[in-house]
C-alpha cells in the first residue's frame, strides 16, 4: 500500500553479510561508537564501575539490558525537534544477568539468568544486597548525552540524570486507581506502588514525556507451591507461577537497607498470606505502561491503567493532530496474544496536552479478518459480553464476567479473549509511518502455532522466523474502528520454503543481503525508512540449524515504497539489537546491544575463561555489558542514505 507515493532513494548503503564475530559491523561508510554502558555512574559519568556491583553502586549506575530508548533534544518541547548534539537519552533496562553482577557468582556453574543462592537451615536464601543490585539494575535511565568537540558522544553530569528502578515509588492513575485490585500494604488506598520491571520497548508522547512498558513482569512473582485453578484469574491468565520467582527476590535474607518488605512482596501467594505478609495484590500493580517526565528529575512516574494490563512490549502513537483524539497502539508479546489500540476521550490540544489524556478513553483490541479487513473491538465494561452476569447458560461466572471497567483493565487479556480478538504470533514493536499513517507491527515468531491454527494474518504454523504486518485505518482516520491490512514481509531464510523462507516487501525471496529472523525492534524514520531489529533467542542463535544461517542478531532497513530490505548492521555474540532512534537531523543514530555474552555457557562461566565468547564492548576476558551504539555516516550524511 506504499504504491502511488513518490519513491525516494531510501537505501543508499551497501548490504553487509551475516556475522558471527564478537563485534559490531555496520555498512561501509558508517562508523560506530560505544556509549552509556551498563555500570557507568549517572552522577559522575567519568566512572565506569568494575563488576561486581554493590546495590548502592548499581543504584547510581546505568542499568543493564538496554532496550527501548528515545533521544529528547535538550531544552525542547517537541520530542522530535531541537538540538541534534545535546539531549536526554532515556532508555529501558529490561532485565539483568545475575551471574555477571555478584561476587558470590564467581566460579559457580551458572547459566544466563540463574541466580546465586545459599541454604540456611533448610531454606533457600538470597543475599539481600545482591537482590538490591538486581532491582536497581532494572527500570529506566535518564542520561544527558552530548556530542563532544572531537565528534564523539559522551554521557555528562546533569541534574536531570536519574535512575528509575524496581523500587521507585509510582502513582497509579486511570480507572484502576484506588480500587480493591491495587490496595497493598504499601498503599492501603490503592493509589501508589513501587517500581517498574521488565521494561522492554517504550513510547514517546506528543507532550514530550517517555513511556516505559512492563512486559514479562509476571515471572518476577510467585504465587503458591502448586499452580492450580484456585489462583486468582488476574494472576493465572498472565502466568504468575508457583514455586520460585524468576530471580527469587522474595528469598532475600536480613536486609541492612530496610527493603525487606519490598523484596518479600514478590511472594504473592494468597493462601500463605497472613495479615502482615499479604502481597496478593502486588502483581496487579504491574503489567502497565508507566509515564516518566525526563525533564523533571523528582517527578513521580505514573502507571496509566487505561492502556490495559498485559505483557506490554511498547507503545506507538499516531502523529497528534490539534483537536483530534490521541491514538496509540500496543502489542502483548506472548504467543497467541493480541494487538491493542487506545483512543483518548479528550481531544489533543498542544497547549494543554498531558498524561491526563491517557486516563480516559477507549481501549480496543484487533480482530484481523481473512479478507484483509479488520476491526477494533472495544473493551468497554457493561457493553456486549463484558458484563457482570453470564451470557450463556453454563458459563463459569468467575472466568467470563466483569464487574467494573477496572476489572476489564486488570484482566485485559480475559476481556480480549471474551470479545474474540485475533491471537497473533507474538506482537512486539509497532511503528507508524509519519508520512502515510500506516502502522507496522513485528510479529516475532510463534513456534507453538500449529499447522491447523493458521489464519491469513498469521499464515505459518509453526512460524519460526516471524513476519511484519501492516494496516491502514479506514478513511485514514486514526480513531476509526475498521481498517485494512496486509503482510509487509515474511522473515526467514533464502530457501524459498513456505515455513522457513523469507519474502521481502515486493514479494521477492530473501537473499544473503537480507535474510533475517525474529523481528522485534521497529522504527520508521522521518523519510519513511523502516528500521528492523532482530531478536533470535540466545538459546537458539548460532546453535539451532533453523537459525544458524542468520549469524548474530542484527538490524536491517526497508523501503516501504519498493519493498526492498537490506542488512545495515550486525551485532556481537549473544546479544539482541533493540532500541533505535536518531537525532532530529537524522545524522546520529542510537541503537542498543542488549545482553552481549548471554551465550557464555555455565561451564565457561565457572572456569573464569570466557575470552572470545561474548566480551563486548570491553573485550579481553570481560563480561559482556549492554550498551548503546552511536552510528554516524563518515560523510556526515543522513543515516541510511
Ligand atoms: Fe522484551 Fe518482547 O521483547
Ligand atoms: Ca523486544
Ligand atoms: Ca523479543
Ligand atoms: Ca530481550
Amino acid at each position: 500500500s506504499g504504491a502511488g507515493r513518490e519513491s525516494p532513494m531510501l537505501l543508499g548503503f551497501e548490504a553487509i553479510p551475516v556475522s558471527e564475530d564478537d563485534t559490531v559491523h555496520v555498512a561501509p561508510g558508517y562508523s560506530t561508537q560505544v556509549l552509556a554502558e551498563w555500570g557507568r555512574s549517572v552522577s559522575n559519568p567519568g566512572i565506569l564501575y568494575d563488576l561486581p556491583l554493590t546495590g548502592a553502586q548499581q543504584g547510581d549506575a546505568i542499568g543493564s539490558h538496554h532496550d527501548g530508548m528515545h533521544f529528547f533534544p535538550i531544552e525542547a518541547t517537541d520530542p522530535y525537534e531541537g538540538s541534534s548534539t545535546d539531549g536526554l537519552l532515556v532508555m529501558n533496562h529490561e532485565y539483568v544477568e545475575p551471574r555477571y553482577m555478584h561476587a558470590s557468582a564467581i566460579g559457580q556453574e551458572l547459566t544466563r539468568s540463574q541466580v546465586p543462592t545459599y541454604m540456611d537451615g533448610g531454606s533457600v536464601r538470597r543475599v539481600a544486597d545482591e537482590v538490591l543490585t538486581e532491582m536497581n539494575g532494572h527500570g529506566v535511565s535518564v542520561l544527558r548525552v552530548q556530542k563532544q568537540v572531537n565528534g564523539t558522544w559522551a554521557v555528562v553530569a546533569d541534574a536531570r540524570n536519574r535512575r528509575v528502578t524496581a523500587l521507585t515509588p509510582m502513582e497509579i492513575r486511570g480507572p484502576v486507581r484506588g480500587t480493591d485490585f491495587v490496595r497493598t500494604k504499601f498503599s492501603p488506598d490503592g493509589t501508589m506502588t513501587r517500581g517498574t520491571i521488565n521494561n522492554c520497548a517504550h513510547g514517546v508522547t506528543p507532550w514530550n514525556t517517555y513511556l516505559t512498558c512492563e512486559e514479562n513482569w509476571a515471572g518476577y512473582f510467585r504465587n503458591r507451591d502448586n499452580s492450580g485453578d484456585d489462583q486468582p484469574r488476574e494472576h493465572q491468565r498472565y502466568g504468575v507461577r508457583a514455586g520460585i520467582s524468576r530471580y527469587g527476590w522474595e528469598l532475600a535474607d536480613a536486609d541492612p537497607a530496610s527493603n525487606q518488605e519490598a523484596y518479600a512482596r514478590f511472594n504473592a501467594a494468597p493462601l500463605a498470606a497472613s495479615a502482615s505478609d499479604d502481597y496478593r495484590n502486588e502483581p496487579n500493580a504491574f503489567g502497565w505502561v508507566v509515564e516518566i517526565d525526563p525533564f523533571g528529575p523528582s517527578s513521580v512516574p505514573i502507571k496509566r491503567t487505561h492502556l490495559g494490563r498485559f505483557a506490554h512490549e511498547g507503545v506507538v502513537f499516531q502523529p497528534a493532530v490539534e483537536g483530534q483524539p490521541v491514538v496509540l497502539y500496543s502489542g502483548d508479546d506472548a504467543r497467541n496474544e493480541y494487538i491493542y489500540k487506545f483512543v483518548s476521550a479528550q481531544p489533543y490540544h498542544r497547549a494543554t496536552a498531558g498524561g491526563h489524556l491517557l486516563d480516559s478513553g477507549t481501549l480496543y483490541v484487533a480482530r484481523f479478518h481473512e479478507d484483509g479487513t479488520g476491526e477494533w473491538l472495544p473493551l468497554i465494561w457493561g457493553q456486549g459480553l463484558l458484563v457482570p452476569q453470564p451470557i450463556n447458560q453454563g458459563e463459569d461466572p468467575d472466568c467470563t464476567c466483569f464487574h467494573s471497567q477496572a476489572d476489564v483493565l486488570v484482566n485485559t487479556r480475559l476481556a480480549a479473549d471474551r470479545v474474540g480478538a485475533t491471537p497473533m504470533d507474538r506482537p512486539e514493536w509497532g511503528a507508524v509511518d509519519p508520512n502515510s499513517g500506516e502502522v507496522y507491527f513485528t510479529l516475532t515468531n510463534n513456534t507453538s502455532r500449529s499447522e491447523g491454527q493458521t489464519d491469513s494474518a498469521n499464515p505459518r504454523g509453526p512460524n519460526p522466523h516471524g513476519h511484519i504486518i501492516r494496516w491502514r485505518e479506514d478513511d485514514n482516520n486514526p480513531a476509526a474502528t475498521t481498517f485494512t491490512w496486509d503482510i509487509f514481509a515474511m522473515a526467514g531464510d533464502a530457501s524459498g520454503d513456505p515455513i522457513s523462507g523469507g519474502v521481502d516487501g515486493a514479494g521477492n525471496p530473501l537473499t544473503g543481503d537480507n535474510i533475517f529472523s525474529s523481528p522485534d525492534g521497529l522504527w520508521i524514520d522521518p523519510d519513511s525508512r523502516i528500521w528492523i531489529q532482530m531478536d533470535m533467542s540466545e538459546s537458539v542463535m548460532n546453535v539451532s540449524p533453523v537459525y544458524a544461517m542468520m549469524g548474530n542478531n542484527g538490524m536491517l532497513a526497508a523501503n516501504p515504497f519498493t519493498g526492498e530490505i537490506r542488512r545495515f548492521l550486525t551485532g556481537s555474540l549473544g546479544q539482541e539489537i533493540t532500541g533505535v532512534i536518531s537525532t532530529s537531523d537524522q545524522r546520529t543514530l542510537f541503537i542498543n546491544q542488549q545482553h552481549p555474552g548471554a551465550t557464555v555457557s555455565a561451564a565457561d562461566f565457572a572456569s573464569g575463561d570466557i575470552a572470545g565468547k561474548g566480551n563486548w564492548p570491553l573485550g579481553g576476558n570481560h563480561y559482556g555489558r549492554s550498551a548503546t551504539v552511536v552510528i554516524t555516516k563518515d560523510d556526515g550524511g543522513v543515516i541510511g542514505t
